[in-house]
């Protein structure tokens, strides 16, 4: 639909009314949002109810943001925002290793485990075990030591820790470790597997209303923090996984699909692992 004239004095003065906005970036921003929200909306030329739809969709999704549960981040994650905003935010060093979405389910102080621990302590439901052994370096292959990696990843019944009752300060599948001298991590744990974002609320009933499938690929989170580099928030994710083209957040980058298994590893006598998961996270320096 073309702009009417009347349609026009509206977007021109809601402009204006914040033309004098003192922080010159969040003028921008609040003239950015009329400009294209008035163009969505003459886009789509809602209809009153459709407009009271979305306003109880939206309060919905406010109502249903409780405790862990944070409904905007996972609205902002399968409308493909969240995804922007990380790629656009990440550094252009050559070679770096790149970012994909944090999620809902990270938690800002994990227990921190020695070289080596056993993630999987306390699991009812068991995977298919796998050692990680990953390795810190800088984007000139030189390794981080003292980075702090917290990986997290979530259980055999498609749950993470944080999803659960489980007793404060009791967590699984989740720890922070520091890397040592040569830059490596390692840790115990099982395989991956897909699973599907929370979708018993509104978030939920979009992607039902528009046939689309609530399923990440499996999928091992890290980030990591170290002094002198970017921070990293990034995950690693099995090579053939059915959803990898489907990712239902939009979060795979070729560059973070590989393969989880080590003949040589797995091979060796070193544990009983199926699966191993080896990598080498690339750092970008701090700008
Ligand atoms: C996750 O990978 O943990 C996640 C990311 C976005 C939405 C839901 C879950
Ligand atoms: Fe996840």
């Amino acid at each position: 639909m073309m702009a009417s004239e009347a349609s026009q004095r509206i977007t021109e003065a809601c402009l204006a009314s914040f033309a004098d906005a003192p922080d010159a970036r969040g003028k921008e921003i609040a003239q950015a949002l009329v400009r294209h929200l008035h163009a969505f909306t003459l886009e789509i030329e809602p209809t009153r109810e459709e407009w009271g739809k979305a306003i109880e969709f939206l309060t919905r999704v406010g109502h249903t943001c409780v405790g862990a549960r944070q409904e905007f981040i996972l609205l902002s994650d399968v409308l493909g925002v969240s995804m922007l905003v990380e790629t656009m935010n990440e550094g252009d060093d050559e070679g770096a290793t790149e970012s994909t979405v944090l999620g809902p389910f990270y938690v800002d102080e994990p227990p921190h485990a020695a070289q080596g621990a056993d993630l999987t302590a306390g699991l009812i439901a068991r995977g298919e075990s796998m050692l990680v052994d990953v390795t810190v370096e800088d984007t000139s292959g030189n390794p981080v030591s003292g980075a702090t990696v917290d990986i997290w990843q979530c259980a055999p019944d498609g749950l993470y820790d944080v999803q659960r009752d489980l007793p404060q300060g009791e967590y699984e599948l989740r720890a922070r470790f520091t890397s040592d001298s040569e830059g490596k991590v390692t840790c115990r744990s099982i395989m991956p597997i897909p699973y599907q974002v929370p979708s018993d609320g509104p978030v939920g009933d979009l992607l039902a209303a528009t046939s689309r499938h609530p399923w990440r690929p499996a999928h091992v989170h890290f980030r990591i923090v170290a002094e002198g580099y970017e921070t990293l928030t990034t995950h690693l994710f099995p090579n053939g996984d059915p959803y990898l083209e489907s990712d239902v957040v939009f979060g795979v980058k070729p560059s973070l699909v590989i393969d989880f298994d080590d003949a040589g590893v797995a091979g060796s006598g070193e544990g009983a692992e199926s699966r191993v998961l080896r990598h080498r996270f690339a750092l970008q320096s701090a700008s």
